[in-house]
């Protein structure tokens, strides 16, 4: 068992002490006294819930609650802890970089209270290089006589699925340039994984592999976004695309699936931070560029398809958005895809109700939307709001919920119209509602409720490919 503080009680803070407390002692510091309060009101058992959702945390923290404890005092953070683990945000700033004040603030309070050695591992996302930064500001801020190695431990975890991520990771990454301090973080992880899943490297390797399976699988999503829109537009069917492609083992079927374009915490983040530092080290990635682009575009895309359906003019019009969390089972909206598309209709006139599974996430939108007050409502039952003012249903994320809709209760819509954002509905549904007179929207599929206009194809080929 050895000693951990963890830097950050956030969406990669919080779970990663937990998961550690399993067989470690762990201390998570944070400057913010509501969530230290609320983690230790949950770990003694007088809270059931957290300033983050997160499925199984709450009773991980409680079967743990030994192991585990959070403070905002400093000194008590840094006791005497044998690894340090940096999980504070890295968010964008305007130029797409990652944000490394808070990272670096918190190498100079380890340098300025840290009593004994230890290792300091970087859990945040950052550009390569950055362990070397912090191992600069530790030397030159400590006031003790210690030696501190710095590497990197980048983190994979999804938000929704943190817990099981962490409990069966298929790699753990981690990387320093100090062989004794790599031995130790091999000692630390045995606690907990298997050897074969441990992947140790130099710090620089394992920093740049955090940006590199990111943008990867970012790469992948926007890939096959670009081929729904074409998919569309030919009349061809991207789920059965994706089948197609995915079925070949080298490929794989994981991150194929086309929507209105990537969101969250991390794609976004993390493929417009190692696009721009590919770019200041003139070894710019036009791969991970043209990532983001297709992203936006598939967006707009979406949102153009929602306001076309109305002759361009939402002008009084009314949305249900079923999912507002940038998937399924999360309250964070950072840069979620229905937020925008929510704020895009209201920006041309529309009102929008907006229902999710998870309350915090509701509750999120409100509070990072104060400029469109009075242009939505929220609602906590997802059938509340079907009635003869909607003109249209916009399906945000891809919970189970919103795959089986009820089609009777849909009925009650004055506008028979349905936009899958995620492409979550089945053929025979699809069917079932154009017999009722929907119209039917998503990102490549149109074509199930749509016939294949052949002539037009022939006549193209004729036109295009023969002299
Ligand atoms: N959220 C994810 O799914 C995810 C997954 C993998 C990696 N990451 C990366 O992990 C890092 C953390 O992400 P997050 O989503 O947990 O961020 P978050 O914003 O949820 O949490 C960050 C926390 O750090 C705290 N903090 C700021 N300065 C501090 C300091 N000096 N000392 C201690 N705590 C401090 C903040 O109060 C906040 O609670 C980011 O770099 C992110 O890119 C996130």
């Amino acid at each position: 068992m050895a000693n951990v503080t963890i830097f950050g009680a956030g969406y990669v803070g919080v779970p990663t002490g937990a998961h550690f407390a399993r067989t470690h002692q762990v201390t998570i510091y944070d400057p913010d006294t509501n969530k230290v309060e609320n983690i230790n009101k949950v770990i003694d058992n007088n809270a059931d819930s957290l300033h983050i959702h997160e499925k199984g945390l709450i009773e991980l923290l409680q079967e743990n609650h030994e192991n585990i404890t959070a403070t905002t005092d400093i000194k008590q953070a840094l006791e005497n802890p044998e690894i340090i683990f940096i999980a504070v945000g890295t968010p964008p700033n305007e130029k797409g970089r990652a944000n490394l004040k808070y990272v670096c603030s918190a190498a100079e309070q380890i340098a300025k209270n840290i009593k004994n050695d230890c290792v300091v591992l970087n859990k945040s996302t950052v550009p390569p290089g950055t362990a070397y930064l912090v191992q600069e500001i530790i030397n030159n801020n400590l006031k003790s006589d210690v030696k501190i190695a710095v590497g990197s431990c980048p983190e994979f975890l999804a938000e929704g699925t943190a817990v099981e991520d962490l409990r069966t990771p298929d790699r753990i990454v981690y990387g320093c340039d100090d062989k004794d301090a790599i031995e130790q973080i091999t000692e630390f992880f045995l606690f907990l994984h298997g050897r074969s899943t441990l992947a140790p490297m130099t710090t620089l390797s394992a920093e740049v592999t955090k940006y590199a399976a990111n943008a990867l699988l970012a790469t992948k999503i926007s890939f096959m976004n670009s081929l729904a829109i074409l998919c569309d537009a030919v009349g061809a069917n991207i789920r059965e695309v994706q089948e197609g492609v995915g079925k070949d083992t080298r490929v794989g079927r994981k991150f194929l699936n086309a929507s209105m374009g990537y969101g969250g915490s991390c794609f976004p983040k993390d493929t417009s931070a190692i696009a721009e530092y590919g770019q200041l080290f003139n070894s710019p990635l036009e791969i991970i560029e043209s990532t983001i682009l297709v992203n936006n575009k598939t967006t707009d895309y979406f949102s153009k398809k929602i306001s076309e359906a109305f002759g361009g003019d939402l002008v009084g019009k009314n949305f249900i958005i079923w999912g507002i969390g940038f998937k399924a089972r999360t309250d964070d909206l950072r840069e979620s895809k229905p937020v925008q598309v929510a704020r895009e209709l209201m920006d041309q006139g529309a009102y929008v109700h907006i229902y999710d599974t998870v309350r915090g996430a509701l509750e999120n939108f409100e509070n990072e939307n104060p400029s469109y007050k009075g242009k939505y409502s929220i609602y906590h039952e997802q059938y509340e709001m079907v009635n003869g003012n909607i003109d249209g249903l916009i399906i945000g994320n891809e919970h189970e919920k919103f795959r089986n809709p009820d089609v009777n209760k849909l009925d009650s819509m004055r506008g028979k119209h349905i936009f899958d954002g995620k492409n979550i509905l089945n053929n025979y549904l699809i069917k079932s509602l154009k017999s009722k007179g929907f119209n039917y929207k998503s990102v490549g599929k149109d074509t199930v409720a749509n016939p294949v206009n052949k002539t037009r194809l022939i006549d193209f080929l004729k036109h295009e490919y023969m002299d």
